[in-house]
């Protein structure tokens, strides 16, 4: 199989092309990435020799038309995935999220190619703090955030597809993401970086916002069964039962470092802050049998502390310049 991944040398894409080298020999990986300040082609270099990473932009019509021509599937994961940037300057989320993901179904449907549609369960607004209400496939739309406007829009633009033109294409809906080469300006990560180089953690509010939160490799699992099992059409919602408030994710952060229960600094707020999500994943694991293998939080957040100790070679050089941004804006 020749698979396109837009957004590799991301986070969970970067996550998601070391798992597929290291466990489907025979996929054939091109890395689509135009290597914004979230993306790293260091994240990339464990592989480097058994991918092409090609530095593109996704709104490029042009080059996504001759890669998709190349390509069996498409997994697209290329977006701007900050709130807080987003509150600050949403222009460049409308271009890479809808625009971006125009642009690759588009060149899908000129080329008959599959695609997998990556999104966000922020599209679904946010849920009160009763444990019984959760996100499901038929939870209507309702974004808070510019950011999860935009990912709203493409999904909106690739059930359209698939609707209008006969498109092949998933989609998932996927909680918050943890784990290693994650952008030092996300909760766990920035957190984590902060004790590691002297600094205090920082929390918005009180701390009461309560995030789904799932391993990234168990993200990735469910994305290959569904690239091979889902069904065209469909929207799977992905996560792992891993509510936390907030503070309560601080504070084991804090205890796993050896620091005091209170040892960091209450910050302004996010204006529009979302409340809750939380999603039931049992569609997904009833139709797809796939089940998360990382539940244990404090296990993962272990193994992610380590990786970060270790690899401060690689968040080392951007932590300067991701506080001194925060600090502008008083968080
Ligand atoms: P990230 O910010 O770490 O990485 C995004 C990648 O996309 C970067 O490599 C960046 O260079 C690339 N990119 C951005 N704009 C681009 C463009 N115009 N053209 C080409 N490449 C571009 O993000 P992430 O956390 O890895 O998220 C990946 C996807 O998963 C996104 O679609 C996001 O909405 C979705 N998602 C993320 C989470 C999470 O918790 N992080 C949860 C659910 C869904
Ligand atoms: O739910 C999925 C989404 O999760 C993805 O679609 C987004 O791309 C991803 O960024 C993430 O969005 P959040 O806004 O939930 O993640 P973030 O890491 O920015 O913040 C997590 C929570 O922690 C949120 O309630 C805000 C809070 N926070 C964040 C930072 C950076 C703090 O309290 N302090 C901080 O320093």
């Amino acid at each position: 199989m020749r698979l396109l991944v837009t957004g590799g040398a991301g986070f969970i894409g970067a996550n998601f092309v070391h798992s597929t080298v290291r466990e489907r020999p025979a996929v054939s990986v091109t890395v689509l990435d135009a290597l914004t300040y979230a993306g790293s082609r260091e994240s990339l270099r464990p592989v480097e020799n058994d991918i092409r990473l090609v530095e593109g932009d996704v709104t490029d019509e042009p080059l996504v038309d001759r890669l998709v021509a190349e390509s069996d599937a498409v997994v697209h994961f290329a977006a701007e995935t900050h709130v807080d940037n987003a509150l600050a300057d949403p222009a460049v989320f409308v271009r890479s999220n809808v625009v971006g993901t125009f642009a690759i179904l588009e060149a899908v449907r000129r080329h008959g190619v599959r695609v997998h549609h990556i999104s966000t369960d922020e599209v679904y607004g946010d849920l009160p703090l009763d444990p019984a209400v959760r996100f499901t496939a038929a939870t209507p739309l309702n974004p808070s955030s510019p950011y999860s406007a935009t990912k709203a829009a493409a999904d909106l633009l690739v059930r359209a597809w698939v609707r209008s033109y006969g498109v092949a294409a998933t989609m998932s809906n996927c909680s918050n993401n943890y784990g290693p080469y994650q952008h030092i300006e996300k909760f766990i990560p920035r957190q984590i970086t902060n004790i590691l180089s002297g600094r205090r953690p920082k929390l918005y509010g009180a701390g009461a916002n309560v995030r789904d939160w799932i391993h990234v490799e168990d993200h990735n699992s469910a994305v290959w069964r569904i690239l091979e099992n889902g069904v065209s059409g469909s929207t799977y919602l992905i996560g792992a039962d891993g509510e936390r408030d907030n503070l309560s994710v601080l504070r084991l952060i804090l205890a796993l470092m050896g620091h005091d229960a209170d040892d960091f600094d209450h910050v302004v707020d996010r204006s529009g802050h979302d409340l809750r999500y939380a999603i039931d994943p049992s569609a997904l694991c009833a139709e797809l049998q796939w089940a998360p293998k990382h539940t244990d939080l404090t296990a993962g957040l272990s193994s992610t502390i380590e990786w970060y100790r270790e690899n401060d070679w690689w968040w080392g050089p951007l932590k300067e310049q991701v506080e001194a941004h925060y600090a502008e804006r008083g968080q």
